[in-house]
């Protein structure tokens, strides 16, 4: 099921986001809900991190592989067509998101049983109810400012076990 619209994150938010999830080489990013594919590429091109987009849409999906085909990126970036809900995301050790807070509310419980302490939750303009981030940060853009949100599993998120 589509649970939100495909809308971009501008290329400056989704950068910030990277920047304040500390991602380096050796992360493992998944963007759930990965649109046009931008925050992986620049995931893997800018940051040197291994991606992984989870995309319901076909045609999305087949315009991300041409996109990560033409860059040549095909070792680091992981493309999957399929629903998010449904699949393993324990890998990750940052996940982006940019999607509505009733779906956030909604996979908070996979994301608190499948990340290890430690990895990050960058949420662009949608929180993630009951969890304190650990950061909140406005970005400026022409017409509005967005939000990002950090939250870090162990930190924002009840202790496990
Ligand atoms: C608001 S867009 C965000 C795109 C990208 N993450 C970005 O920030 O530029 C949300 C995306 O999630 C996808 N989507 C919605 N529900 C989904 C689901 N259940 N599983 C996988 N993708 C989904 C939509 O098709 C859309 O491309």
């Amino acid at each position: 099921m589509v649970d939100v619209p495909f809308v971009s994150t501008p290329e400056h938010v989704a950068r910030r986001m990277l920047q304040l999830a500390g991602v380096k080489p050796g992360d493992v990013v998944y963007d759930l809900g990965a649109g046009d594919g931008r925050i992986i590429i620049m995931a893997a091109k800018e940051f040197g991190a291994k991606a992984v987009g989870i995309e319901i849409r076909k045609d999305l999906y087949e315009q991300i592989m041409r996109r990560v085909k033409v860059d040549g990126l095909e070792d680091r970036v992981k493309v999957i067509n399929g629903d998010f809900f449904a699949i393993d995301v324990s890998e990750a050790s940052v996940v982006t998101l940019y999607l509505l807070t009733s779906v956030n509310e909604k996979l908070k419980p996979k994301l608190e049983k499948e990340l290890k302490e430690g990895a990050r939750v960058v949420s662009h303009d949608f929180e993630v109810p009951g969890w304190k981030p650990v950061l909140v940060e406005s970005v400026k853009d022409y017409w509005c400012d967005h939000k990002i949100y950090v939250y870090e599993i162990g930190v924002s998120t009840p202790k496990k076990g």
